[in-house]
């Protein structure tokens, strides 16, 4: 044992549900940066996530470049026109392109998440019959960093519109490192309860207990 294990009373489970309703997926950002120190406690944060076999596969790199950042819009941008492309009707293709879907210009802190598909920590245990649950790990961190942030008023945006190998070519990472999220970081220019998709009528939430079943 190390450590008193500490107790979570009524009120903080209160709160931690607070936390997770007004966790949101962030694309506008006021420019003011974030503090070093907050970043790395957000890193920190994250490698508190579980992990298949203890295996850590999480490789955050932060992005530093403002040529990098460049390319990393301009190619985002160019891939969201080709999947608006992708929608046959055209109010539908509208309606895609009048959402803004990432805030990588202006967002202070761009981090890049990798999953190392052959790490040395966890010796294989659990990843015979299911490698990609090394991913699934590095969603556990992604997430448990999200929390961490939101908590400190500090927003996050998942930009998934991407070509996986174009960033992995551009970033310059291991072969065996496979791209799992383009994340940004900052000050939201405001919080809400509700999902920005939800509000631009895209897609509603739906009962939780539409997607629960039982055999
Ligand atoms: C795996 C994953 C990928 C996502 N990719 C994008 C994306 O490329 N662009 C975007 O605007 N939002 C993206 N999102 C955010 C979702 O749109 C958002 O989580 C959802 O609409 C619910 O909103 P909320 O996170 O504010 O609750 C992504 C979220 C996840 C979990």
């Amino acid at each position: 044992m190390s450590g008193i294990s500490p107790s979570f009373d009524a009120d903080f489970a209160a709160r931690f549900a607070e936390l997770l309703r007004w966790r949101r997926d962030v694309r506008h950002f006021d420019r003011r940066p974030i503090a070093e120190a907050d970043m790395r406690e957000l890193l920190a944060c994250a490698a508190l996530a579980p992990s298949v076999g203890n295996a850590q596969p999480w490789r955050f790199v932060c992005l530093r470049s403002p040529a990098l950042r460049q390319a990393l819009i301009e190619h985002v941008n160019e891939q969201n026109a080709e999947a608006a492309g992708r929608y046959a009707g055209q109010a539908r293709r509208e309606h895609y392109l009048s959402l803004k879907l990432h805030g990588l210009a202006e967002a202070p802190e761009l981090l890049a998440v990798f999953c190392d598909e052959q790490p040395k920590a966890g010796h294989g245990l659990g990843i015979a019959t299911m490698p990609e649950m090394l991913r699934y790990s590095c969603v556990m961190a992604i997430h448990t960093l999200w929390l961490a942030a939101r908590l400190r008023g500090i927003g996050l945006g998942w930009v998934s519109i991407v070509d996986p190998e174009a960033i992995h070519a551009m970033l310059d990472v291991p072969a065996h490192w496979s791209l799992i999220a383009l994340l940004c970081l900052g000050y939201p220019l405001e919080e809400t309860a509700v999902p920005e998709l939800e509000r631009r009528g895209w897609q509603a939430r739906e009962p939780w207990a539409d997607r629960v079943f039982e055999r």
